[in-house]
């Protein structure tokens, strides 16, 4: 869609482009300028394949002041952006024959990595839920072949935060039916208060076992083309993440290695906590215009920056003799007749919903829910 998206642009339209999935904003200057510098001092060679030991104890300080557990930097890593971090943890830790259950909507990647390494996906149905995880539900979708969850949180595609309670009852039969839980926390620098992000090791010390932790640097500090990202989990599991990148890649962008111990540095707090502010003052407006479509439903985000209204008022009706199918279709018909880009919530298992990104400026907000709510009313 994206793509479809520039393609339209290039030809002369103005088309309002919520499906990114990143911020259109430049990086913090410290951070360019540590990678420059990386690049003037000669960082040239291959590193560790987890990454330069100054980060890898960086990151788990910042694990460690987290979870309020210590880690180690053997227990740490660096990685080309979280979905490395993701990809080499499934594939060390399922394999055929297991099960691992992935709440939905997911974000489109969980599954495919759980299917490329032989395991099964087992989807989890939250949207009658507002889509918090009903534990009691969680319980019965377990059976004997089941080794994990996978857990996303501020999630993407909702904009929902896990309650503290869920993570605790999540846990608690994770300890007792020793599943591992993946705990995907790369949003967890944009929750929106009163919302609080809560981490599982955190609220229940006893899954700092069994539990792989994910970070991204590409959200919270604006260089998701650079790939970083992160890794925090027991060592034997860290052991065989680093074992199965040193043959796919070795290590990570060394310059990107430079860059991210920079990100780390207490001076970004402030570059963060703007972008917060930013995207809150975003989801708010966004929020109070989609509340006003006719047959759309949103619940509100309190993470990340993304809407996930309910369509399904929508399909079955027409404009211009075309017949609103799915959503697939949606995203394809508010792309060709209102000019605004969204994913279709088929990519994420939902037939009824679309993403909408408000990680863009207010003003392309404002037009292109305009453009949306026009676009809605014309459909008889
Ligand atoms: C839930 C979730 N996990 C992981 C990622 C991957 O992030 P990265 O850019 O660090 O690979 C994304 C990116 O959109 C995401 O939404």
């Amino acid at each position: 869609m994206r793509n479809r998206a520039r393609k339209l642009c290039s030809e002369g339209v103005h088309v309002v482009n919520f499906a990114a999935g990143e911020l259109d904003q430049d990086t913090s200057p410290s951070i360019k300028e540590a990678a420059r510098e990386a690049i003037d001092t000669g960082r040239t060679q291959y590193t560790d394949t987890l990454g330069i030991r100054e980060l890898r104890e960086r990151l788990a300080q910042k694990v460690s002041q987290k979870t309020g557990a210590a880690y180690t930097d053997d227990e740490v890593g660096f990685t080309a952006g979280a979905k490395q971090a993701l990809f080499n943890s499934v594939f060390a830790v399922f394999g055929h024959e297991d099960e691992v259950i992935i709440p939905a909507p997911y974000w489109v990647t969980f599954p495919e990595q759980v299917r490329l390494a032989g395991a099964t996906p087992v989807f989890l149905q939250t949207a009658h839920n507002d889509f918090q995880i009903d534990v009691d539900e969680l319980a019965r979708s377990i059976t004997p072949r089941t080794r994990g969850i996978l857990l996303n949180t501020p999630h993407n595609p909702t904009g929902i935060v896990y309650n503290a309670g869920v993570l605790e009852g999540i846990a608690r039969l994770a300890l007792q039916l020793n599943l591992i839980c993946i705990f995907d926390e790369c949003y967890d620098a944009l929750v929106y208060a009163p919302a609080v992000h809560h981490n599982i090791v955190k609220l229940v010390p006893e899954m700092k076992a069994r539990t792989i932790l994910i970070g991204s640097f590409s959200k919270t500090y604006c260089i998701a083309g650079w790939r970083a990202g992160h890794i925090a989990a027991p060592q034997a599991i860290i052991k065989a993440v680093a074992n199965l990148q040193s043959h796919i890649a070795s290590n990570t962008c060394n310059l990107v290695q430079y860059a991210a111990l920079a990100a780390l540095e207490p001076a970004n707090d402030a570059f963060v906590a703007e972008n917060r502010r930013q995207l809150n003052a975003h989801r708010a407006a966004a929020l109070q215009q989609i509340e006003k479509i006719p047959h759309l439903s949103c619940v509100a985000p309190a993470g990340a920056f993304y809407l996930f209204p309910d369509v399904s008022g929508l399909l079955n009706k027409s404009f211009k003799g075309q017949r609103v199918e799915n959503v697939d279709q949606l995203a394809e018909m508010l792309l060709e007749y209102a000019h605004i880009a969204v994913v279709s919530g088929a990519a994420f298992g939902s037939d009824r919903h679309i993403r909408i990104s408000y990680a863009i400026p207010n003003e392309e907000i404002a037009a292109g829910l305009t453009r949306l709510e026009q676009f809605v009313k014309l459909l008889a």
